[in-house]
């Protein structure tokens, strides 16, 4: 049996950019009958740019409510919220001592992060080893992420090895997986899509707003007439990862020709979306105006996520001596 273990910070709303590179690839592997899915929602994570108690709570059940709207098998599998587990902040200790310093220094997503922000806090430089902690805490073996995240796992890795060379094979070495045909989903202005460039695509809005939010893709001048490249247009770029092969042709045949739009395009963006994604949508309003439904699975997730999580540590502590 192999393990799959993913987590999406519960920082803003699920977009399309976690969507497309992260949630529908990640259930896509907990079908297969030979793995066993651990996907969970890392609050703690968010606490290094969020403070806003309700705010906080409300992205926990948005994120949840996401997964469990693109059809994810709690049977099966495990999906939990990572707060639950406290063991997970002990074990972030004990991996903190085998993590080299300017290890975290050189990280990209802190580099980048601390760029943007005014006030940085240690959670935010440790980041990384609370992820190494969530992933080795479960014996995991594949982690789905996007290409963004990939550092992260390579420095799971070295952690893990750090501690196996001193101790003995008493980690698991995880490998990233990422998605090659949806590397990077860019955002409304070209950019990653992320939470914390304010670029987002959220597929869950109601029509009206997500119209809107489409509206503002950022697109060359040009007129009407004008041949347009597909290539360097944000909308087609987006609509590309969603759409069938011939549709994906169609678009890209009316670009070329010329007298077509950007303003069409962006119209036939919103219906692809709200085609594609129509029965995800009514899942999870549904969702969210029945949080028991949500409490109740995260609950049930969590008992079985903290059992494994004790046995691991529990080895672990061992094996260091305490
Ligand atoms: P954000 O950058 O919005 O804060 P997260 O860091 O919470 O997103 O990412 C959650 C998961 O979604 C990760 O696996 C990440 O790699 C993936 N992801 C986020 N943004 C994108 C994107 N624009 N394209 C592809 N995958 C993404
Ligand atoms: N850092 C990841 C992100 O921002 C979220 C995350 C936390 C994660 N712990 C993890 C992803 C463990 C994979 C495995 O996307």
């Amino acid at each position: 049996m192999t393990r799959v273990l993913t987590g999406i910070q519960s920082s803003g709303k699920p977009h399309l950019g976690n969507i497309l590179g992260a949630i529908i690839p990640a259930i896509k592997m907990s079908n297969n009958e030979d793995n066993e899915s651990l996907f969970f929602i890392a609050d703690l994570h968010s606490l290094t740019t969020l403070r806003d108690s309700s705010l906080i709570k409300e992205n926990v059940y948005a994120t949840a409510a996401a997964w469990l709207a693109f059809g994810f098998d709690t049977k099966k599998n495990i999906f939990y919220k990572q707060s639950d587990i406290p063991e997970v902040c002990e074990f972030t200790w004990y991996l903190n001592c085998f993590t080299p310093y300017p290890m975290l220094a050189n990280a990209h997503s802190f580099k980048d992060k601390s760029d943007n922000l005014s006030n940085i806090n240690t959670g935010l430089f440790t980041y990384p080893v609370l992820m190494a902690s969530d992933i080795l805490m479960y014996d995991a073996n594949i982690v789905p992420v996007g290409k963004d995240q990939k550092q992260h796992v390579e420095m799971t890795r070295d952690i893990a090895g750090y501690v196996n060379n001193k101790y003995g094979e008493i980690l698991i070495i995880p490998e990233s997986k990422i998605d090659s045909r949806v590397m990077t989903i860019p955002g409304l202005d070209g950019k990653k899509m992320s939470k914390s460039y304010d670029n987002c695509i959220d597929i869950f809005l109601p029509e009206k707003d997500l119209k809107k939010q489409i509206m503002k893709i950022v697109t060359e001048s040009l007129s009407l007439e004008e041949k347009k490249n597909p290539d360097k247009c944000n909308v087609f770029k987006i609509y590309k990862l969603i759409a069938s092969k011939e549709k994906t042709e169609k678009l890209y045949n009316l670009y070329v020709n010329g007298n077509f739009g950007f303003g069409t395009a962006k119209k036939m963006l919103l219906d692809l979306i709200l085609d594609t994604f129509s029965e995800n949508r009514e899942k999870y309003n549904y969702l969210m105006s029945n949080k028991n439904i949500i409490d109740k699975e995260l609950e049930v997730g969590s008992d079985k996520a903290r059992k494994i999580a004790k046995e691991v540590l529990s080895r672990f502590k061992k094996s260091l001596g305490f």
